[in-house]
C-alpha cells in the first residue's frame, strides 16, 4: 500500500492550482472552491481554457521530441498535476517502449491518483517532493529506483514554476537541478508571461493553496542561462515546433512561453 498523507482540513474547501487546471482542462477531478475561483479567473482571462490546452500540447510535443529526437529514455516530470490524456510516460512509450517516467508532486490529491492512474507498470512511478527543494527530487528513493542521474535525463518544469516566488529562487532551483543532471540531459520549461489580466487573475491565487506568478519574457529567458536552448528558443507555446500550419490569432498571442534546453558538459551560470 502506497504512503499516504493526511490529508490538511481545508482541503477540499481550499481552491487548489491542480484541480482547477483540471477544471480548465475539462477534468473532473475539482471541488466547489476550486471552480469557483477558476470562474473568477475565467472572467477576468476568459481563454484561460485555451492557454491550458496549449500548455498540454506544448508538454506533449517537447515530451515527443525528447524520447524521440533527443533518444532520451529518463524523464523527471516535476509539478506533474492531475493525471489527464496523453500523460508523459504514454507519450514517451509510444516512441520509446522502455522509457521511465518519475512523476513529482507535492499535492496529495494529485499523488493519490497519480499513484491509482499512472504508475500502474514497473517504468512509471510517483514521488512526493517539494520543487522549492530539489536534493528532496533528486535523492528521492522512488526517484532513485527508476533513474541514473549519470545518464542523460529529462526534467519536466511544465506550468510549475510560476508557482515559484523570488524568495524561493527559480534560478537556484534550477540550478540545482541542472547540477545533478549529466550532460546530455534537458530541461523543459513553460511559464506564464506578465501581462496586466494576468497579474490581477494571479492576484486571486493568494487564496489558492500554491501562488502564480506572472514573469516578463526576460525573466523567463534568464532562468535559462547557462543551457543551450533547442531551436527554436524561448517562444510563445504554440510556435514551439508546431505540428499544425494553421493557429488562431488568440493562440499565436498567448502569454506563455516555453523552451527546452541541453545540459551541456560545462555549464556556465549555474545558480
Ligand atoms: C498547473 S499544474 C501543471 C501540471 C502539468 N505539469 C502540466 O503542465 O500539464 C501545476 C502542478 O504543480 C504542482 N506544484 C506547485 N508547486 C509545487 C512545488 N513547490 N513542488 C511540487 N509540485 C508543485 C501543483 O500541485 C500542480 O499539480
Amino acid at each position: 500500500m502506497p504512503h499516504q498523507m493526511p490529508l490538511p482540513p481545508t482541503f477540499t474547501t481550499a481552491p487548489n492550482v491542480a484541480r482547477m487546471y483540471d477544471y480548465f482542462l475539462g477534468g473532473k477531478e475539482n471541488f466547489a472552491a476550486d471552480r469557483a475561483m477558476a470562474e473568477k479567473v475565467l472572467r477576468l482571462v476568459p481563454q484561460v481554457r485555451t492557454y491550458a490546452r496549449l500548455n498540454r500540447e506544448f508538454l506533449v510535443r517537447a515530451t515527443l521530441f525528447l524520447a524521440g529526437e533527443a533518444g532520451i529514455t529518463q524523464f523527471v516530470d516535476i509539478g506533474s498535476g492531475l493525471p489527464t490524456q496523453r500523460n508523459v510516460h504514454e507519450v514517451a512509450q509510444q516512441i520509446a517502449p522502455g522509457a521511465r517516467v518519475v512523476y513529482v508532486d507535492n499535492d496529495p490529491m494529485v499523488l493519490v491518483h497519480a499513484r491509482a492512474l499512472l504508475a500502474t507498470d514497473a517504468q512509471t512511478r510517483v514521488a512526493d517532493a517539494d520543487l522549492r527543494k530539489p536534493s528532496s527530487i533528486v535523492g528521492h528513493r522512488e526517484v532513485l529506483n527508476l533513474i541514473d542521474w549519470s545518464k542523460p535525463v529529462a526534467v519536466l518544469l511544465v506550468a510549475v514554476l510560476h508557482s515559484i516566488t523570488d524568495t524561493d529562487d527559480p534560478r537556484r532551483i534550477i540550478g540545482e537541478l541542472c547540477a545533478a543532471m549529466a550532460p546530455g540531459s534537458y530541461l523543459v520549461i513553460s511559464h506564464v508571461e506578465q501581462r496586466p489580466e494576468l497579474v490581477r487573475a494571479a492576484d486571486l491565487y493568494r487564496n489558492a493553496n500554491a501562488p502564480v506568478v506572472p514573469r516578463t519574457a526576460e525573466e523567463i529567458a534568464a532562468l535559462l542561462s547557462g543551457l543551450d536552448l533547442v531551436e527554436p528558443g524561448l517562444v510563445r507555446l504554440p510556435l514551439w515546433r508546431p505540428r499544425e500550419l494553421e493557429m488562431w490569432p488568440e493562440e499565436l498571442d498567448a502569454p506563455l512561453l516555453g523552451a527546452v534546453g541541453r545540459v551541456a558538459s560545462t555549464r556556465t551560470g549555474g545558480g
